[in-house]
């Protein structure tokens, strides 16, 4: 189920559609009437929760969709699988819940929720709601907080895929503030596997932090992806800075890889490298994503920042 909202996109499961174990609904999670009458007809074994806004800088210029789809949506998928009696929940959400974390600490997952940004709050609130739907209603439902993904496919608003777009075009790669921002980058099948070990062997009202154990400050990897795509340096643009942005996440894995032996597989430098080729292989998919609404959020995000 997917709203097809502006990153939404059904060219992306072209390669599954013959999948007998696949169908689709266009669906908002907000709307709790379907969602209520999607489960009762569907009798899902388990609901895997990842429909969100998940754009910081979206949620800065307009923090409405954010709140309503992360927070709302949230609480009708819950409602609905309390009715529908489902047995089995994971609500997906993010390391950004930590807010900024100093050196030389890694978050756990008791680490205070410092949320900084609407949509980092609004994650936080949604991963208390869906942990009091096990304390209150014991529903067997599992939190993953995972870092800043990476991979084919990725909606080029996000850091990697927005560089490596723009690199390939020879466009300017914009750089907030100083550049010495660290996140730790996960690649997306190494963040699948991980869920898919939460749903089948994590316990109900547990959190679980999912890191890519890479953690790099934003320069490092721009000056990587131009190395990779022989690209110069003057094509890096400094701007104005994120308002309220974190300068650091930093997880511990240790949880889960206890749990259930989990661990991140792809390091940094072949999964960049894959990134890259894909994204290199697959320009129409880009071409079509930039003709649309995209453009306009390109604009707003970036017009004023010199
Ligand atoms: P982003 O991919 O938006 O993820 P998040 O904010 O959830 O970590 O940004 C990753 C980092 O890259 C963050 O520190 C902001 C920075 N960034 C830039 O410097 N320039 C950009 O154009 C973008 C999109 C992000």
């Amino acid at each position: 189920m997917d709203k097809l909202t502006y990153a939404g996109n059904l060219e992306n499961l072209q390669p599954v559609v013959d999948h007998s174990g696949y169908s689709f609904v266009q669906a908002d999670i907000c709307d709790s009437e379907t969602i209520d009458k999607l489960f009762a007809e569907e009798a899902p074994d388990a609901v895997v929760h990842f429909a969100a806004e998940s754009h910081v800088d979206r949620s800065i210029h307009s923090p409405a969709p954010v709140i309503l789809t992360n927070f709302n949506g949230t609480f009708s998928l819950l409602e609905a699988a309390r009715k529908n009696k489902i047995s089995r929940f994971v609500h997906v959400s993010t390391d950004e819940v930590y807010g900024s974390i100093d050196e030389p600490y890694d978050a756990d997952e008791n680490y205070p929720l410092r949320a900084s940004s609407p949509y980092s709050a609004s994650k936080a609130g949604s991963d208390l709601l869906a942990l009091s739907y096990y304390t209150t209603y014991k529903m067997n439902v599992s939190v993953t907080r995972a870092s800043n993904n990476y991979g084919p496919y990725q909606f080029p608003e996000k850091l990697i895929p927005l560089m490596i777009s723009n690199a390939l075009e020879d466009k300017p790669l914009p750089v907030y503030g100083d550049g010495q921002q660290v996140r730790d980058w996960l690649f997306v099948e190494d963040h699948c596997r991980a869920i898919r070990s939460v749903l089948e062997r994590g316990n109900a009202g547990e959190i679980y932090n999912i890191g890519g154990n890479c953690s790099l400050p934003n320069l490092e990897v721009i000056h990587r992806i131009l190395k990779a795509t022989g690209k110069p340096e003057s094509l890096m643009t400094r701007v104005t800075d994120r308002p309220g942005h974190d300068r650091r996440y930093a997880l511990t894995n240790e949880k889960l890889t206890k749990a259930t032996g989990w661990e991140p597989q792809m390091d940094f430098e072949r999964g960049l490298a894959t990134t890259i080729d894909w994204y290199r292989s697959n320009r129409d998919w880009m071409d079509r994503i930039k003709s649309g609404e995209y453009r306009k959020f390109y604009e707003l995000n970036y017009a004023n920042r010199s």
